[in-house]
């Protein structure tokens, strides 16, 4: 097939090495063609060279490689801070961009890229595998369907364990310059949920947001895992060496740039916090509920949505210490059926690989040509914006203790009136029934 796409990889972490790269050549090669790598730390560049079995050239420089291998896609997979300037960059060769989330990082960064965007023509797609998970589908054809009416508030909840979670505490993640904290970094996957599910733009913020298990919480610290005096008290040791993917990937390559990957969860100077409650309003009214917590025995999420007819949960079960099945079970309840509410069990089996399934579908939709997006799963600068700002919103709000409004942070990405924010009905008698 001579129409595949050129595409170019920048950055070659784990992400890049494994979702854009060994996968996506095994199983879209008819779709693509890996024609240069790039990456500041030459030595994990070629360890993922070789991982993903490539002979693509690789370079040290984005502009270098821009301007000699002239890729016609981008796929960027560096750390979230440096999103906007790798994108921008492509995008003004002339290339489309596939960007890893959160898309960028702060209003600015936001910014640079829709104006991008606009200015050459090109396309950026966000990779927002959870929208294209089997169950995600299912709910949002539940939603679009009306089936439990108009819907009015969600309660959302997610839970990552002690070794997903402490994962982000252990390099750049765990500072909110590089990766917007993870009211940016893990929530976009969740606020974009949220807004794609209730296809409405969040106009609201309030949260709370605290530090309570990792940086100057721990007990100790050490310099990092590999040469740490406490190794046999701590509960976040991490073995590298036990892992030869990320031993080979991360280990002798940090001696050129000194990026560990086993870095102390302990550090004193972690600036994001691990624990964060928010609340949102939506345009179209509906009230969100959300929590994210990042030291918890189990890893999953809870989601509810309550509607004017009925309601639908789920508990989608990740890992955790007891037997759960292979599938998801959606309830559907609804409020007004004869006899009393009614409900229905909706199973979705789980589909193989990443995010159940949902990994290569994203894959499938963005590189597949003449998929059709009935769901409107596939995302683009503009959601990539909307569930960052959501992010930004939430820590200001934490930090300032105010509610913060995201038609007044960034007023280009709403159209028509920005209602004021006092909405709640007076009550017609004050102090009980009305
Ligand atoms: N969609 C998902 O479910 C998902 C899952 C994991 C990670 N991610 C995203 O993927 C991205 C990468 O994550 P990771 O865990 O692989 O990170 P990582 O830190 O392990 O790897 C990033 C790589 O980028 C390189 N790099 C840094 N700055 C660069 C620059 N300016 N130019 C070129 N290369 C540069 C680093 O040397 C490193 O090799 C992040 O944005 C993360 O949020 C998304």
């Amino acid at each position: 097939m001579d129409n595949k796409r050129r595409f170019a990889l920048v950055g070659t972490g784990n992400r890049g090495t494994t979702m854009w790269g060994r996968e996506l050549l095994a199983g879209w090669r008819g779709f693509v063609d890996l024609v240069a790598i790039a990456d500041t730390n030459p030595l994990r560049a070629e360890r993922a060279r070789t991982m993903i079995a490539s002979n693509a050239p690789i370079y040290g420089d984005v502009d270098a490689m821009l301007a000699e291998a002239q890729p016609d896609l981008v796929i960027v997979c560096t750390p979230d801070d440096t999103h906007d300037e790798i994108v921008v960059k492509a995008l003004e060769s002339g290339a489309d961009v596939i960007t890893e989330k959160p898309m960028a990082t702060t209003v600015d960064k936001i910014r640079r890229i829709l104006d991008a965007e606009k200015r050459t023509g090109r396309r950026v797609d966000v990779s927002f595998n959870y929208r294209f998970a089997p169950t995600a589908a299912r709910i949002k054809q539940l939603l679009d369907a009306g089936e439990i009416g108009r819907v009015t508030s969600v309660d959302f909840h997610w839970y990552l364990d002690t070794e997903h979670g402490a994962d982000y505490f252990r390099r750049w993640h765990a500072y909110a310059e590089r990766s917007g904290s993870l009211f940016v970094h893990k929530a976009t996957h969740h606020f974009d949920l949220l807004n794609w599910y209730l296809d409405s733009e969040p106009d609201t913020v309030s949260a709370f947001a605290d530090l309570q298990m990792y940086g100057r919480k721990g007990p100790f610290r050490g310099p990092r895992c590999k040469l740490c005096p406490h190794k046999q008290d701590c509960d976040f040791f991490l073995d590298l060496a036990a892992d030869p993917f990320l031993d080979a990937l991360y280990e002798q390559p940090s001696a050129i740039d000194g990026y560990f990957r086993d870095g102390c969860v302990f550090r004193e100077n972690i600036d994001i916090p691990d624990t964060m409650v928010a609340n949102l309003r939506y345009r179209n009214d509906v009230h969100v509920s959300y929590s994210l917590n990042t030291f918890q025995p189990i890893e999953g999420h809870h989601i509810a949505f309550n509607g004017t007819k009925g309601r639908i949960e789920l508990r989608q079960y990740e890992d955790q210490p007891w037997e759960t099945p292979p599938e998801d079970v959606i309830l559907l309840i609804r409020n007004f059926a004869k006899g009393g509410p009614a409900f229905e069990r909706i199973t979705v089996p789980h589909s193989p690989g990443g995010h159940y399934g949902g990994d290569d579908r994203l894959r499938n939709m963005i590189l597949k040509p003449g998929m059709t997006d009935p769901l409107g799963q596939r995302a683009g600068a503009r959601a990539g914006a909307l569930s960052v700002l959501c992010g930004i919103a939430a820590l200001e709000s934490a930090r300032s203790g105010k509610l913060v409004r995201l038609p007044e942070l960034m007023p280009e990405l709403f159209e028509g009136e920005v209602r004021p924010f006092a909405h709640t009905e007076a009550p017609a008698t004050i102090g009980g029934r009305r």
